[in-house]
């Protein structure tokens, strides 16, 4: 007899769209046979991993045979100083996106419903849909605005009804990169009933260096309902290892930890992220990086009369006026690997991440060339 597991799974599981990653450099590699590539396309850091996180990760190596510290006393003590917070306001993640699971796994089910932005971060969706939660999704701020495909939080305020469990902000947004400002953002957190936990997803705000661009950490102590969450995956560069977290009261990260899998963050993991977090030079030569980066980008696409989303992130969304997946396509045939963003509903843009100088080049001269 041959069985649907389909069928079998739960209602949120059978109509789940599982996340679509960048391309891995190496498929590329085995598919064209080139030796160079170069891959822009999941906002890791082109500079490599925080070196003072690598060596610590190497140290860990010998101690493979042990299971890690499940509560990850060291990390946190260390990320309570960083952030002044206590201990018991910190969840450790495997990757953030972990943390942010917890909370759609504590707080969404059947009959409750979730509120986020069109253009937002995937996994709100598949969290959502996951749990057998109904998405309700705002309508981004219009094209006239000068924040187009930005979150709109008036209208994301207006979706929040007493079903509603969670509500999911980047700051700034992928793939977008729009951002949203102190006072807007905090009187939308202010706005939101305190029994509605707010996810604020700050997986880039190392990145940015606008003016006013608001810390959510700093509102912990004014609203027990709202979940800070911060990665190593993007500005440290350690993403294959791995870990983030959240920051929030001590109430609400009692109940997300619950649901958190035994050793979820691994020792090595715990290691090179205490380390990195006081990598202040690697983190200011990524910061410099990543600005002329940006520039070097803004520049050429001036040149090329292609417009782009305002970003304050590391990865620019560029408007294409074609298929962005077969753009994506034809420059894969010049070894450079982009972000499609057809499934954010954004078909004629695509996402790069900013690289090196000479990536950024290399990503250039592609797109130049696919495009004339
Ligand atoms: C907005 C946003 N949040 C969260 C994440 C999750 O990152 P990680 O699970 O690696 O911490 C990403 C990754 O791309 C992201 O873009």
């Amino acid at each position: 007899m041959v069985i649907d597991y389909l069928l079998r799974a739960t209602h949120g599981v059978q109509g789940l769209q599982p996340y679509i990653p960048g391309k891995p450099v190496e498929e590329l590699q085995r598919e064209l046979g080139l030796e160079h590539i170069v891959k822009l396309a999941s906002n890791e850091n082109p500079l490599g991993p925080s070196p003072l996180g690598k060596a610590a990760a190497s140290g860990e190596l010998e101690g493979l045979n042990w299971y890690p510290d499940d509560v990850g006393f060291r990390l946190k003590q260390k990320l309570a100083a960083h952030h002044g917070v206590t201990a018991e306001q910190i969840t450790l993640g495997a990757g953030s996106s972990d943390v942010i699971d917890m909370v759609a796994r504590s707080f969404l089910g059947p009959g409750r419903n979730a509120v986020y932005s069109e253009h937002s971060f995937a996994m709100y969706a598949i969290y959502t849909q996951a749990a057998g939660a109904e998405a309700k999704i705002a309508e981004p701020l219009p094209l006239i605005d000068e924040m187009p495909y930005g979150h709109d939080l008036d209208a994301m305020a207006a979706l929040i009804d007493d079903d509603t469990r969670v509500v999911f902000i980047a700051n700034p947004n992928n793939p977008t990169g729009t951002w949203l400002t102190e006072a807007a953002l905090y009187a939308f957190v202010e706005s939101v009933p305190s029994d509605v936990v707010i996810v604020l997803d700050e997986a880039y705000t190392e990145y940015v260096t606008e003016p006013g661009f608001p810390d959510g950490v700093k509102w912990l102590g004014d609203f027990p309902n709202l979940i800070v969450t911060r990665t190593f995956s993007k500005i440290y560069g350690l993403a294959a290892l791995r870990v983030g977290y959240g920051l929030a009261s001590p109430e609400l990260t009692a109940v997300i930890n619950r649901v958190r899998h035994p050793f979820n963050v691994n020792a090595v993991a715990l290691a090179a992220a205490e380390a990195a977090l006081d990598d202040h030079d690697f983190i200011a030569r990524s910061v410099a990086n990543n600005q002329a980066g940006m520039q070097q980008y803004l520049d050429a696409f001036a040149d090329m009369g292609l417009d782009s989303i305002p970003s304050v992130a590391n990865f620019v969304c560029v408007e294409v006026a074609r298929s962005g997946t077969a753009l994506f396509q034809q420059m894969l045939q010049q070894g450079v690997i982009v972000r499609p963003v057809a499934n954010y509903n954004l078909p004629e843009h695509l996402r790069i991440t900013i690289g090196t100088e000479a990536e950024n080049a290399a990503c250039i001269a592609a797109l130049k060339a696919c495009l004339t």
